[in-house]
């Protein structure tokens, strides 16, 4: 499903970033909402957490706008090593808010989540996703991931990037 709303998607300064923290542990909370076992609960947490995506790589962590309301976002790490892979632009964090999910805003964050890949010469992107995710593992096999294995109830998933 294309979008149908006008997006822009930012980075934020660390100012801006810690300005609008809040509001992007909002969007965490209404994002898992009904999947709280693949995240964190508790407010503290999740603030704890942003602030430890945001920190890792500044330049990966996008933010989606509609109008002047955020209603998701996308954790990169382009510096990520991972045991297995090696070198990897890793996807930590992807969440779009309840109300605005299945109107295309995931996939358009997703998209310039590979183009940031591919910016920072990748040929390789990598995910966690909960076992029991349909809708985000649905979205990321149609993006061209594909699973590599399984470590308790999470899905190592992949895709090389041409
Ligand atoms: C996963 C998530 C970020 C996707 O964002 P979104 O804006 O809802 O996604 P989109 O509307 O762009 O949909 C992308 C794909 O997701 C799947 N999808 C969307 N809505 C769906 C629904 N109601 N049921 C099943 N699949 C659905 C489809 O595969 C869709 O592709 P299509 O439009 O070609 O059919 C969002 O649902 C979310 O925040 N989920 C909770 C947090 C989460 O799971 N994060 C991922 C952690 S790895």
């Amino acid at each position: 499903m294309q979008a149908k709303y006008s997006l822009k998607i930012l980075n934020l300064s660390r100012a801006d970033f810690q300005a609008k923290r809040s509001l992007l542990v909002d969007i965490y909370i209404s994002a898992y909402r009904s999947m709280p076992m693949y995240a964190y609960n508790k407010r503290k947490s999740v603030k704890s957490y942003l602030d430890w995506l945001y920190k890792g790589d500044p330049e990966g962590f996008f933010i989606t706008e509609v109008g002047e309301e955020i209603v998701g976002f996308i954790a990169c790490h382009a510096g990520w090593e991972d045991y297995r892979e090696g070198k990897v632009c890793e996807i930590h964090e992807f969440a779009v808010k309840r109300e605005f999910q299945g109107k295309g805003i995931g996939k358009t964050l997703l998209e310039k989540a590979i183009e940031y890949a591919l910016l920072k010469n990748h040929k390789k992107i990598t995910l966690w996703v909960g076992e029991g995710n349909g809708r985000a593992i649905s979205m990321y096999k149609k993006a061209g991931f594909h699973t590599l294995y399984k470590a308790g109830i999470w899905l190592r998933m992949k895709k090389e990037i041409p």
